[in-house]
């Protein structure tokens, strides 16, 4: 949840991390040209020590530039951790594999509530490219977790082999570097960035595989995109979710994130694109700033994302609203269990934030839920409410 406000300042160490990060994009244009704003995105997030999920300043939660539904309230936790026993007991006990762990966070509510059920996964595998958050991670994990439950955690540095379990990636995709194209003289342009006159700009330049990727695309909408039209694809889609099911023997993978199917994706009126970044809970829609210090981000096409799953093999288990997915696995239920006997001060505050989670113009429906699966038939609750696979 952010507003658009004028931006804050730069501390003294987020001026000196940037100014670093800067001089090697600008050496890199200068010895190579103008950068596709992919990579120029991949650098700005993960550049080694300076990227903005590796450098080690804080992010996540309300110190960060951003808040996530498992930092909010462990209602989706808890959500998440009765639709993860279901399957897990539908497939006669697994692991659980947590993609882009953040703070740790999910995984201690999710560890504990799978506990308190009476579903333990055998381990529970994190698997994040950031060795800073990693870190966080271990930390919170051997802080708030009884040693038994400590003992099932295990880092991981890629898929793990032979994956038999439930995976959840929580705001995993958004932080996905995405293509940028523009419309221009009626044929789609990758955006570029350039170092010119003592500033980065972007350029548009020509490039095959993206005038592909959108002619594929005008074609499957029904018609061209207009003049100007500028928006974002994720070109690593594909490759992830291949890796992901060639890894997996059997089990389900439950995605949380924000975006929409296709047509809304990319309708005329999201003429500009979804692209944005945060810093300290402002959001601005210049990524050429603030290298390394602002997250930049996207919002996922929810249909490119199940074309992908199931071109790797995996079946569409079902697609929803966040509200709706928690509060079929019985949200309602549990927050009454869990303000009874509060004070009015308490009950407030907990019920705030379950407002916050769960409200349509709040968080509820502005994060979509998608389940697949492979090898297994589990009965997915968390679809029952509503399924809205038909549109993607
Ligand atoms: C927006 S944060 C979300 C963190 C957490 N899931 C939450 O909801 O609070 C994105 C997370 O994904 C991680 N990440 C980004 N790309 C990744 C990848 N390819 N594989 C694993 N983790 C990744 C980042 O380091 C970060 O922890």
């Amino acid at each position: 949840m952010a507003e658009s406000i004028a931006l804050p300042p730069l501390s003294g160490q987020q001026a000196a991390l940037s100014d670093q990060l800067v001089q090697i994009l600008i050496e890199a244009i200068h010895a190579n040209g103008p950068m596709r704003f992919s990579e120029y995105m991949h650098r700005c997030l993960y550049e080694p020590q300076l990227g903005y999920y590796v450098n080690g300043l804080d992010k996540l939660g309300s110190d960060g530039d951003f808040i996530t539904a498992p930092e909010l309230s462990d209602d989706f936790a808890h959500g998440m951790a009765r639709q993860s026993a279901e399957i897990l007991s539908a497939i006669g006990g697994g692991d659980l594999l947590e993609f882009g762990g953040g703070t740790g966070r999910l995984a201690v509510d999710l560890l504990l509530e799978l506990e308190r059920l009476g579903v333990m996964p055998d381990h529970y595998y994190l698997l994040d490219v950031s060795g800073e958050l990693r870190q966080r991670q271990q930390q919170l994990i051997a802080g708030q977790l009884p040693q038994h439950l400590v003992s099932r955690v295990h880092w991981v540095n890629g898929f793990v082999e032979d994956f038999r379990g439930v995976a959840v990636a929580n705001e995993l995709f958004d932080a996905f570097p995405v293509e940028q194209f523009c419309i221009e003289q009626g044929a789609a342009r990758v955006v570029s960035v350039d170092f010119q006159d003592g500033r980065f700009q972007t350029t548009l330049r020509d490039d095959e595989s993206v005038s592909a990727y959108v002619a594929a695309l005008q074609a499957e909408i029904g018609q061209p995109f207009a003049e100007g039209f500028r928006s974002e694809y994720c070109p690593l889609m594909r490759g992830w979710w291949q890796s992901l099911a060639e890894s997996m023997t059997c089990g389900a993978i439950l995605v949380c994130d924000y975006g929409s199917e296709r047509r809304s994706y990319y309708s005329p009126r999201r003429g500009s694109g979804s692209l944005r970044c945060f810093f300290r809970h402002t959001v601005n829609a210049n990524p050429l700033i603030y290298q390394g210090v602002q997250d930049i981000t996207a919002n996922v096409d929810f249909t490119a994302l199940a074309e992908a799953a199931v071109a790797a093999g995996l079946e569409l288990e079902g697609f929803t609203t966040m509200s709706d997915f928690l509060l079929s696995l019985g949200a309602l239920d549990q927050l009454q269990k869990k303000v009874d006997g509060l004070d009015e001060h308490e009950r407030f505050r907990v019920t705030g934030k379950f407002k916050q989670l769960m409200l349509p113009e709040e968080m509820g429906e502005r994060f979509l839920v998608a389940g697949f699966s492979k090898g297994v038939q589990p009965a997915l609750t968390g679809f029952s409410g509503s399924d809205m696979s038909r549109l993607l």
